[in-house]
């Protein structure tokens, strides 16, 4: 097992292309201002998590990212978000292809009910240009299921329902079906929060295993899982980001008063 906190930032150089950049992000619900002006740099190759009370705009930041919150008509946003420096809002950019670069799990596993191979291959049947070979698509198959460490618990039984899988490997196979499209970043709203401790700590595991191969970007509202297994920590509070350095740093020695109140527990 990963020696979680402990581990020092993936070398990458310096000017290595940030995976997210938020500049000046307003966004309104309707009248509701939900983000005021976040400015924000998450670093490609490492975990960074978002943490901070609840309604201060965390999942509302996450779903900008990949641009699930348009669906909702009454959404307007101003200031720009770009992944690996492409500009996700822009007249040229789908929300289509930004899912395939930028990937999103929840709080609860929503597999398809589909089959465990079907659900897998789903992102990649919608984003293919043409059809593949079935032994291309085992290929895929096993190596998601291979990369979320459930392929050798359901080699056996691809073809059975996902549904019927715990909610452990819910979680897994709904990281798993995010990787056949090669996403560069992983967004996951608390997708801890609907699993035991047990099961927790084993998809913990599996992030921090990802670590380096994508960059990921995590809500909790669990502390010592933000210690554990984060690089870097933002603090957001009332739609703004607060705080954002090494998470050492930030539940060693806070910079911010709200930060030390927020992490020790006097609010929220
Ligand atoms: N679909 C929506 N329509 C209208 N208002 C919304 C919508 N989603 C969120 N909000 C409001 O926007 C603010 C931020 O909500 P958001 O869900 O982003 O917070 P959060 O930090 O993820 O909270 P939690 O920790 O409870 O998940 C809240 O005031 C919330 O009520
Ligand atoms: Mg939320």
């Amino acid at each position: 097992m990963a020696l979680h906190g402990q581990t020092t930032i993936l070398s990458l150089p310096a000017n290595a292309r940030p995976a997210i950049e938020v500049v000046g992000l307003n966004l309104w619900y309707g009248k509701f201002q939900a983000l005021h002006e976040v400015d924000l740099v998450i670093r490609s190759g490492i975990v960074t998590a978002m943490i901070g009370p609840s309604g201060c705009g965390k999942s509302t930041l996450l779903r900008s990212c990949n641009r699930i919150n348009e669906r909702l008509g009454y959404v307007t946003t101003t200031g720009t978000i770009k992944v690996l420096g492409q500009d996700i809002y822009a007249d040229d950019s789908s929300a289509i292809q930004v899912r395939r670069h930028v990937g999103m799990v929840f709080q609860r596993p929503n597999p398809l009910p589909l089959s465990i191979r079907d659900n897998v291959l789903f992102g990649h049947r919608l984003h293919r240009e043409q059809r593949s070979s079935r032994s291309d698509e085992d290929g895929l198959v096993e190596n998601a299921l291979r990369e979320v460490l459930l392929w050798d618990r359901v080699k056996d039984r691809l073809d059975r329902k996902a549904t019927a899988l715990s909610l452990e490997e819910q979680q897994k196979l709904c990281i798993a079906r995010l990787l056949p499209t090669k996403p560069a970043v992983l967004l996951m709203d608390e997708p801890c929060s609907a699993l035991d401790p047990e099961a927790t700590r084993a998809v913990e595991d599996l992030i921090w295993d990802l670590r380096g191969h994508y960059s990921i970007l995590i809500v909790t509202h669990n502390m010592a899982q933000a210690r554990r297994a984060s690089d870097e920590c933002v603090f957001m509070l009332m739609g703004r980001v607060v705080e954002h350095t090494k998470t050492e740093a930030m539940f060693v020695s806070p910079q911010k008063q709200e930060t030390s109140d927020y992490i020790e527990g006097r609010f929220g």
